[in-house]
């Protein structure tokens, strides 16, 4: 089979690692990929937000299924573009996208379908917002409707705040803002649960929490995630119950009651209080670090799950994990989030010790006269699987130390809440 990945990040080298250890395989394409997928796949140097050209290249190398990595497009249909002209392609299409196009349209849909999440207001302009914010109760959560790459979210301690909040969205910080988003802030612990659906069925596709502050002990501004561990600590049966019955089956209804079908990964982002989950956010693709950090636990043929999505019978498929703890840190270029260099060489990458249990997936990289160079804010990403945490980190930090790159940085205490207790 041939089999081409949209994306560049930690989450594509990890999905092609996977796929390539499938026998079903007989080549890869990244579109674009990283230094890392170059290793297991060909590179294709394609804008992944111009369907027409992946279109015709798709066509033209006679590409059995394509799967796409990270939002952008699947928010901007290139699923119900590509199925139209009979490309078989993994992820869900423009109007289920919505539940991370639009955060409205997912609030809209908890209410309907009566799943739990945080109490809510949408206003359409600043006068009204700022008069709603004279008697709200602080912290007070203020969100971008559109996407804005995790940024457009606020959590607002005092007045002052929100009204800057409000501000900067309607001024279009984060793009065209016909409406804005109130929220309840919601005190609890975070924790992030997949699926996989192929619109029929759906299986459970691993549990984590991830690190998104820059900052040891949770600190400092948000980034793409600075590591993650999986399973969750908070993970339970009880709790996966509720999960399951309140927010993921309601949710797949309400999408089959528009009228088509949840095809892909599913991301839920839940805050947990008292063992109750409520929905933060949905994202229609896997998480990145948790991609990363979850698919080594994998023990079934990805293929033959992708596949069986593709062909709508994946009730068909057994999926299987290993019983291990994964943890995966991430290592930035130094100043990251905020401006950093980019074209730094990387080096050491070959005293690295890296096996079954313990992997490294590139993501902002590239490869250059046999070189690899850093370019991008997140650079590499470290996992290890093993019995417990504390070992699997342990490992992790021993290879950090054996690259010793000293343009870059990487936080200490991932997993800190499973292992510093
Ligand atoms: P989102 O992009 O909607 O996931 O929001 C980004 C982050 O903001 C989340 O991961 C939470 O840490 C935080 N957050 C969002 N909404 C709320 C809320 N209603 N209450 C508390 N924290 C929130
Ligand atoms: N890890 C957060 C995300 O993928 O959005």
């Amino acid at each position: 089979m041939k089999i081409a990945i949209l994306g560049s990040g930690g989450r594509e080298h990890a999905l092609t690692f996977s796929i390539s250890k499938s026998n079903k395989v007989e080549k890869i394409y990244c579109i674009p990929g990283n230094a890392g997928t170059s290793e297991l796949a060909e590179n294709i140097a394609l804008d992944i937000n111009n369907f027409k050209t992946i279109y015709e290249f798709l066509k033209k190398n006679n590409v059995d299924f394509v799967v796409v990595g990270p939002e952008d497009p699947l928010v901007n249909g290139i699923v119900d573009y590509l199925e139209k002209l009979n490309i078989k392609v993994f992820g869900p299409n423009k109007i289920a996208s919505q539940l991370e196009g639009s955060k409205i349209f997912t609030k809209n849909l908890c209410k309907k379908y009566n799943i739990p999440t945080a109490e809510f207001g949408v206003f359409e302009n600043a006068k009204d917002s700022y008069k709603y914010i004279d008697n709200a109760k602080h912290p007070l959560v203020i969100k971008a409707d559109n996407l804005a790459a995790g940024k457009g979210v606020y959590i607002c301690r005092e007045k002052a705040e929100s009204y800057l909040a409000v501000k900067e969205i309607f001024d279009g910080k984060f793009g065209i803002a016909n409406n804005i988003l109130f929220e309840e802030f919601l005190e609890g612990e975070e924790m992030s649960y997949f699926i996989i659906s192929d619109g029929k069925t759906f299986k459970f596709f691993g549990s984590a929490q991830d690190h998104k502050r820059v900052g040891e002990g949770d600190t400092g501004k948000n980034t793409g995630g600075m590591g993650a561990y999986s399973p969750s600590r908070l993970f339970n049966e009880e709790l996966e119950k509720k999960i399951l019955e309140k927010i993921i089956k309601p949710t797949l209804k309400g999408i089959n009651d528009l009228g088509t079908k949840y095809k892909g990964f599913l991301y839920a982002g839940l805050m947990i209080i008292k063992n109750e989950p409520f929905l933060i956010e949905y994202n229609v693709r896997m998480g990145d670090p948790e991609c990363q950090t979850i698919l080594p636990t994998l023990d079934t043929d990805v293929v033959k799950i992708l596949q069986s999505c593709i062909n709508e019978n994946l009730i068909e498929i057994d999926i299987n994990w290993i019983n291990k703890k994964s943890l995966c840190v991430v290592l930035c270029s130094n100043n990251y989030p905020d401006k950093y260099e980019k074209n730094i060489i990387v080096n050491n990458l070959e005293k690295l010790n890296l096996d079954e249990n313990n992997y490294l997936f590139h993501a902002g990289t590239k490869k250059q006269d046999k070189k690899i160079y850093a370019v991008g804010g997140r650079v590499l990403n470290f996992i290890s699987i093993s019995n417990s945490y504390s070992a699997a980190k342990r490992n992790i930090y021993k290879n950090l130390k054996r690259l010793n790159w000293e343009k870059g940085f990487y936080r200490k205490d991932i997993g800190h809440k499973v292992i510093d207790k």
